[in-house]
Order: structure tokens, then sequence, then C-alpha cells
């Protein structure tokens, strides 16, 4: 795995105050089903310059007594948290070092779960994500292929990512990455229900691997894609995630259209051929008034030796990147290998380059 992009400076991650091997084990569990990445402490001394400004601190049955005589300001949303036998008497404790709940494990688990993903909805980078979105500027133009390259890439730096198929005749996007046995929620076991969509019960529903999940299509009938389940994701994911990237169809439906609004940038994939380029016009006619960001990415190879500058141009367009022939990667997708995988390769190296471009703008969430 290669090392984790480095964190803003302002991501503030949860505190856990825990000398003892078995709790903390049990309390990074829980913070993974939360969604979250934790601070470590052995003791008050090393939690010390962390303290205050942490979203939520857990202080271990352990260090309880340590944390006491360290006299460590007061400060909301601490927890004194143990297994039972550990804690008596621990709502005294708990009131001498500021804590404004006891829990005690197992029972407190589901609880601890879901403090542990409100502060992964709350955290930048997290909330609020980079949202991009790719449309093809003609059928089979490599739209799908850069939007699972783009998420793929952003997972390797382990920004937590989804990635989420909004074109219904697209055969799902879970097979461009491979991913089709892969346990999980698609959209039509998504939109059955009321619409609401909280962060931490999306991601955790969501087939995933690592940093990265997924939300795709299956291989039942054609569903109706509802605007407003689209909305409530894009919502959902821009608080819970770092990285949002939507596979739209070119043939924007209401779904599309709520997406592509949401997006920070939308990436239109063109082949480097005349038509293509005639037929990308259209879609960037339809697309345009939907997103201020909107710039091109032109695919090899150019039969007619067609410029990307020169589709670009015609486009009205800015030149986000270019893709040179990559054989290798139709037959790795056919194989299952999801793309960009290894991190080599044009599409790869492209894929890093507009992710690192989008990390420099301002996300709109952040207005
Ligand atoms: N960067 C690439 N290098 C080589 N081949 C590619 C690349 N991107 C896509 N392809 C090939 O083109 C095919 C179509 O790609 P993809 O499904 O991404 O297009 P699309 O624009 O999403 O199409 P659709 O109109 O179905 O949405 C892929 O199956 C693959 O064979
Ligand atoms: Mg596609």
């Amino acid at each position: 795995m290669p090392p984790r992009t480095p964190l803003p400076p302002y991501r503030r991650l949860p505190l856990l105050i825990t000398a003892d091997g078995d709790l903390l084990d049990e309390l990074l569990r829980l913070a993974a089903a939360g969604g979250t990445e934790v601070e470590l402490a052995a003791d008050p001394a090393a939690a010390r310059a962390r303290w205050t400004p942490a979203p939520l601190v857990l202080v271990g049955a352990d260090q309880a007594q340590a944390c006491l005589r360290a006299r460590l300001p007061r400060r909301p949303r601490t927890v004194l948290v143990g297994r039972s036998g550990q804690l008596d008497p621990g709502t005294e404790v708990a009131e001498l070092i500021g804590a404004e709940h006891v829990a005690t494990l197992p029972a407190a688990e589901p609880w601890l779960v879901d403090r542990f993903a409100e502060c992964a909805g709350e955290l930048p980078g997290g909330g609020p994500a980079r949202v991009v979105a790719v449309l093809g500027g003609r059928g089979g133009a490599g739209a799908s292929v850069l939007a699972g390259g783009l998420a793929v890439t952003a997972a390797r730096a382990r920004l937590r990512t989804l990635l989420v198929d909004a074109d219904p005749l697209g055969g799902g996007l879970d097979l461009v990455l491979g991913w089709e046995q892969l346990e999980g929620l698609r959209w039509p076991g998504l939109t059955g229900t009321d619409g609401r969509v909280d962060p931490p019960s999306l991601v955790r529903a969501l087939p995933s691997r690592g940093d990265l999940v997924v939300l795709s299509w299956d291989r039942g009938a054609l569903r109706h894609l509802p605007a407003e389940a689209m909305a409530a994701t894009v919502d959902a994911a821009r608080r819970g995630r770092d990285v949002v990237v939507l596979d739209l169809p070119r043939h924007l439906d209401d779904a599309a259209v709520v997406a592509l609004q949401a997006a920070d940038r939308a990436l239109i994939v063109v082949p480097a051929e005349l038509r293509a380029t005639a037929a990308a016009a259209r879609v960037v006619a339809v697309a345009a008034p939907h997103c201020a960001d909107l710039a091109v990415v032109v695919r090899g190879p150019a039969p007619g030796r067609l410029r990307a500058s020169e589709v670009a141009r015609a486009l009205g367009l800015p030149l986000a990147g270019t893709l040179r022939p990559e054989p290798g990667l139709c037959r790795g997708l056919e194989r299952g290998e999801a793309p960009a995988a290894t991190g080599k390769g044009p599409l790869a190296v492209l894929c890093q380059r507009l992710l690192d471009g989008m990390a420099d703008a301002p996300a709109a969430g952040a207005a």
C-alpha cells in the first residue's frame, strides 16, 4: 500500500487514551466500523496536546485515574469506556474527568460506532469531499474507465472514496472494477428506502475494499433512478468521504443532472476523432449549463491525427488531459482487473494528476 496522502492540517481525529491492548483492539475495530481513523495515546501525558482539539475523546477505564491526576481541562464529547466489570464505580470517575457518558462494552458497541461515524462525517476532506463527474462525449468513449481509474487512484492514496454509477444502461460499474461478486447494496436496494441516506450507513452497506466504496447497478431488471436518491447519496457522500467520483450517462436524466450540479468539476472524455468531437459538442451543450467547471479529456489513438488541443478548442473547453492508447488496460479490464490499480500507465498517471489538480481547488461544499 503506498503511503497515505498527507492529511490536511485541519483534519482532527477522535482520540483514544488507553494502554489496555484488548480494549484498544476493540475500539479500533469500532472506529473502523464507523469509518474513521483515530489518534492514539497510551496515557494522559501523550494525549495532552490533542485533548482539547479532538472532536471526540475516549478515555479507557485503565487511564481514568491517570487522567484525573493529570487535571486535564473539561471538554465536551468525552466518553469513559471499558468492558463491564472494569468500570465500577465508572459514573463517579466519569464525572470527575468531565466525561458525559460511560460506555460499557460490549453493550455500547453500536452507540460507539455511531459516535465514530459522526466524527467521520465531520472530518474535513470527508466533509466536504471533492466531487468529480465523468461523462463520455460519445458511446464507449472511456468515461466509465476514467471514473473507475480516478476512484482507484484516490483510494490508493488512502483517500476515502465513493464511486457512483449513475448510468442505468452502463452495465454496472462494479464490473469495471471486477467487483461483481462483492457483497453489498446496489442502487435498486438503496432506492427502495425512504430516500434518506446517512453517510455511515451508506458506507457500511455498499461493497467496499479498503478506502474504496462503490454504488453500482446490479444485473436485475432496469430501474428508474429517482433524482432524490441521487441528491441524498451525493449529499451524504460529500459529508462522509474525501473523494466522490460520479460516472454519468451521456443522455442526462434527472438524477444525472442533480449529480452534475453537485460536482465541483466535470470531465468529458472524447476520443480524438472528428465524429466523436461532433457528438461531444452535443453532450457539452446539454451538460455545460449544469456545471461551471467542465473540461475535456482527449483519448487516443488519433487515426486522423487530430490533436487534443484542437478537440478542446472545437468544444470551447479547457483541456484537462490526454490519454494515450493503452491496450494492456483493455486486456486487464476483460480479466476483471480494476483500471489504474497498479498505479502505472497513462491512465493512472492522468488520474493522479487530475486528483492533484482538484485537491488544490476549493470544494463547492466548503463555501
Ligand atoms: N484509457 C483507455 N485505454 C484503453 N482502452 C480504453 C480506455 N478507456 C476505455 N477503453 C476501452 O473502451 C471501452 C469503453 O470504455 P468505457 O466503458 O469506459 O466507455 P464509456 O464512455 O463509459 O461508454 P458508455 O457509452 O457505455 O458509457 C472499454 O471497455 C475499454 O475496452
Ligand atoms: Mg460508461
